[in-house]
């Protein structure tokens, strides 16, 4: 496996690639890997000649309040992984290999991206969509994978590349759950052992929406009402939302009659604020 720190060492691989016909799969990851993140490499791995795992902490996805300075590292778990699972490329570039003196340039989503996580984290998304066009053009992938819990994340990808013809195919991987049901994340380590147990409030709400909306429940209200009661009946979790959108310019419904997502974001504790979903089509 290589480790590959700049962009021009990732670029002399792919070119080399692209004249023997590899198809390229990238993951892009902000490293920390989990189970969620070896799935993906798993499927892109069966489904392409190269794998590429990007394992870079996006410094422009972060609000100025946010967890930048504490967000997780492992390079070197992460690294074994990768190699467990065949992964062709590291790539694990300096934010000033990305991010050069002078760089001004961004792209953005409008509409999706001021939804959901968007009204409290104004700049996320448009920092997300930077970085992952230039992993794109880095790597000239014809595949990128990205886990549905972050499904705000993925249908904002999925129309960049619509809208902007991008040459790839954007492949939306399920959600991955510990055993009890939690949805893995990086940023489940920064919960006590009390609050891990109290976070399985999420799974057990959205479990009963999901329920409901599947047995026929078409007020969206009623639905989210019985989720955010189930929420709130724990006392260390705060709302930041739960919603119920349709699964495509993410707007809010108030009838459920079309492919939905209903999509929650909890602070368990002070801090740690934590996402979950479930998408009907
Ligand atoms: O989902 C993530 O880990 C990040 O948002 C991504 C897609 C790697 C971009 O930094």
């Amino acid at each position: 496996m290589i480790v590959a720190t700049t962009i021009e060492d990732v670029k002399k691989y792919v070119k080399e690639w692209k004249k023997q016909g590899f198809s390229i799969g990238l993951v892009p990851t902000m490293g920390y890997l989990h189970e969620g993140h070896a799935s993906l490499i798993k499927r892109a791995k069966s489904e392409c000649d190269k794998v590429i795992v990007s394992d870079f902490v996006n410094p422009i996805q972060f609000g100025p309040k946010e967890d930048l300075a504490t967000y997780p590292r492992d390079f070197d778990a992460d690294c074994k992984l990768c190699e467990e699972l065949g992964t062709d490329i590291v790539f694990h570039p300096e934010p000033s290999e990305m991010y050069r003196e002078g760089f001004h340039s961004y792209v953005g989503v409008d509409v999706l991206s001021s939804e959901l996580c968007g009204k409290s984290r104004p700049i996320h998304f448009n920092g997300v969509c930077t970085v992952v066009s230039k992993l794109f053009h880095i790597s000239e992938a014809d595949k990128a994978y990205f886990g549905q819990k972050d499904a705000q994340q993925l249908a904002i990808v999925k129309r960049m590349v619509r809208d902007l013809n991008f040459n790839i195919e954007i492949i939306g991987c399920p959600i991955i759950r510990e055993e009890d049901g939690l949805a893995k994340s990086s940023r489940n380590t920064y919960l006590s052992a009390g609050e891990r147990k109290k976070a399985l409030v999420l799974h057990k709400a959205l479990t009963e929406g999901e329920k409901m909306v599947r047995a026929g429940e078409k007020d969206a209200g009623k639905v989210i009402r019985a989720v955010r009661e189930i929420i709130e009946s724990e006392p260390v979790a705060r709302i930041d939302y739960v919603e119920i959108v349709d699964w495509n310019e993410l707007q809010k419904v108030d009838i459920i009659d079309g492919p939905i997502l209903m999509a929650v974001a909890v602070f368990i504790g002070e801090k740690v604020r934590l996402i979950d979903n479930f998408i009907v089509e």
